[in-house]
């Protein structure tokens, strides 16, 4: 009973930041995501009758598991399926961990669907079935997005999460260029400091009541492929996630000088003609969206900007697999 699979991370476009339901790890609005193609997380499930607990080995380190969430997710993953056995679960990921590079997310997919690939659940019922996303969003409210390749959308209903592809990498080619300004772990994690945010941010409340008709618009950008209206939209869901976080008490300030001088790069990349946009999440790393075509212009221009650490970049990736 054992199965490994690859999954991607992923970077929202119009993002969640805050809980509905802290216990359920339910998010409190909808989110809209691009699959990156070039970071990859690879996981394997092995259940055991012998073990008393599960034992998670990440990038080659045993990880205590104590209320941990990768126990609730396995245990939700277990009283999902019958399956009453423990696992070793084994993952590598080939780029920082717990840097604002989306590891929770493609760790949750690729857990989920290499749990259901060993004990023989198929891929169409891991992405659909019922209950399987909602074990990936146990583990990470934006894991059940790393599921689907290309584009995703990721619905809240009153009891639960619902997530299906807008748009296949083949369908709507695009590019995403990550500028890392840092290897290092970040201090606050996405599950505290939106947990803050819904507790202290004044503009808390104004973020929720806005963002069904930015999802609603983002869904028609995506369908009528206009990327210039997607850009607009998506820095300015980004600037108001992060005018939330900055004024949470205590303040919230995931941006490094190297931040700003990266989006500052890709608005006047965009002003001069070149289709890109950028995105940032709970960390200093810059995501860049771009066309295919305009892929290399913006690697060299971001290359160049100081204290950026490396550049990865590539085109949307397919959803988690069993390999
Ligand atoms: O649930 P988490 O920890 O994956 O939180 C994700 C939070 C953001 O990345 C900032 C936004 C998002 O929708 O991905």
């Amino acid at each position: 009973m054992h199965a490994s699979a690859i999954a991607h991370p992923n970077v929202a476009l119009i993002k969640y930041w805050g809980k509905r339901d802290v216990a359920e790890n339910l998010p409190a609005v909808g989110s809209l995501s691009v699959t990156l193609g070039a970071l990859r997380t690879e996981t394997t499930v092995e259940f055991d009758a012998a073990l008393k607990r599960d034992v998670l080995v990440l990038n080659g380190r045993e990880q205590p598991l104590e209320q941990s969430r990768l126990a609730a997710c396995m245990d939700a993953f277990r009283a999902l399926s019958g399956c009453d056995e423990y696992a070793t679960v084994t993952s590598e990921n080939d780029f920082p961990t717990g840097a604002g590079l989306a590891s929770s997310a493609s760790g949750y997919a690729a857990l989920v669907t290499a749990a259901a690939g060993a004990l023989g659940i198929g891929l169409h019922e891991a992405r659909t079935g019922p209950g399987l996303i909602d074990v990936a969003r146990i583990g990470s409210g934006s894991a059940p997005r790393s599921l689907f390749g290309g584009i995703a959308l990721l619905d809240v209903q009153a009891q639960g999460t619902s997530c299906r592809q807008l748009s296949a990498p083949a369908e709507w080619p695009l590019a995403v260029v990550v500028a890392v300004t840092t290897e290092s772990r970040k201090d606050i994690t996405s599950r505290d400091g939106m947990e803050q945010s819904r507790l202290t941010s004044p503009f808390y409340a104004a973020w929720i009541g806005d963002h069904a008709d930015d999802l609603a618009a983002a869904i028609g950008h995506v369908a009528a492929r206009d990327f210039s209206a997607l850009a607009d939209l998506s820095e300015h869901n980004c600037l108001k996630m992060h005018s939330v976080m900055m004024t949470t008490r205590p303040a919230l300030l995931y941006w490094s000088p190297v931040t700003l001088a990266c989006m500052q790069k890709i608005v006047s990349l965009r002003a001069e003609g070149v289709p890109v946009f950028f995105t940032v999440d709970a960390g200093p790393q810059v995501k860049a969206v771009c066309l295919p075509d305009a892929m290399s212009t913006v690697v060299a221009a971001l290359h160049d900007v100081p204290g950026v650490v490396r550049i990865i970049a590539g085109e949307l990736g397919e959803g988690a697999r069993v390999v």
